[in-house]
């Protein structure tokens, strides 16, 4: 696996990488975990090459957001990324990235806007300039990201509809399912935040959301159901829900009632001190 830091030789190895088949771009943040390592052996499975990116965004962190205290374990991830056959790391410094007099930023509206947006302004502004900046640097035919972030994968989709990445630049974005702990819990890495005991409750929230998913797909009106998983998940010690919104699955619309086309039910839920997020297709 080669290591760079820099956009010249970043290019001169992608051209490399592209003149022997296709592409494929896994951007992240570092700290990898086997949800990370789940979309490296996806982009494995579909192109002939993998790029991963590592790159603690600012742009995407808000001002009550602990940017310095997010873990960067470069070597370690290094390592696991070579484990897993990847052939190039993009890992550029702050300052390749944005350079001083930095000042554009893609601002994707609607799907931006509910949900997490709502509760983190500007995040989802940082994301699709990151992600935008990344298909640039690299031109992969292809990338994958987690539908653990479900809404940042539709802000992704959109940006890249919008903003015309198609051939010969990205030409598929591959959403990957949710990897889930025996007990049900998403993966994340916020899940090492947990104390054991808030460990053993988390898996309420995925028990609830079934359970509330089961009644909607029974006719129980949504409005109900999610009254009904938010009182499940207080009573197993969540603190506030930030939300529980029956999605259109693409657009993010909420829904008070469910509609022929694809649905999403997302939650965030807060347990201690650790803000838990998930999502589960809900079918009509
Ligand atoms: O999901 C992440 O790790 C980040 O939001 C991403 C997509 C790499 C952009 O910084």
């Amino acid at each position: 696996m080669q290591t760079v830091h820099a956009l010249d030789p970043l290019r001169s190895a992608t051209a490399r990488l592209r003149a022997n088949g296709t592409l494929a771009l896994v951007p992240t943040m570092g700290a990898l975990h086997e949800g990370h390592l789940t979309l490296v052996r996806e982009a494995r499975r579909r192109a002939d090459a993998v790029a991963v990116s590592i790159f603690v965004n600012p742009l995407q962190f808000g001002a009550n957001e602990d940017l310095d205290a997010y873990p960067r374990v470069l070597e370690r991830d290094a390592r696991l990324l070579e484990e897993e056959g990847v052939d190039l790391l993009w890992a550029p410094q702050v300052s390749a990235m944005y350079p001083d007099g930095f000042a554009t930023s893609i601002g994707v509206s609607g799907v931006s806007e509910g949900l997490c947006g709502a509760a983190r302004p500007g995040h989802f502004d940082g994301v699709a300039t990151v992600v935008a900046k990344l298909f640039n640097q690299v031109r992969p035919d292809m990338a994958f990201f987690g539908e653990k972030d479900w809404q940042q994968l539709a802000v992704i989709r959109r940006m890249a509809r919008d903003l015309d990445f198609t051939r010969p630049h990205v030409t598929a974005i591959h959403g990957v399912p949710i990897v889930r702990e025996a007990d049900g819990l998403a993966m994340s890495s916020r899940n090492a935040y947990l104390s054991a005991n808030e460990r053993a409750w988390a898996a309420t929230l995925p028990a609830a959301m079934k359970a509330a998913i089961a009644r909607i797909e029974g006719g129980e009106a949504p409005s109900s159901a999610l009254a009904a998983l938010a009182d499940e998940l207080a009573a197993a010690g969540f603190g506030p829900i930030d939300y529980a919104q029956l999605c259109d699955a693409a657009s993010l619309a909420p829904l008070d009632a469910p509609i022929a086309a694809p649905m999403r039910l997302l939650v965030a839920a807060r347990l201690g001190t650790t803000r838990l997020i998930d999502n589960m297709a809900v079918s009509a």
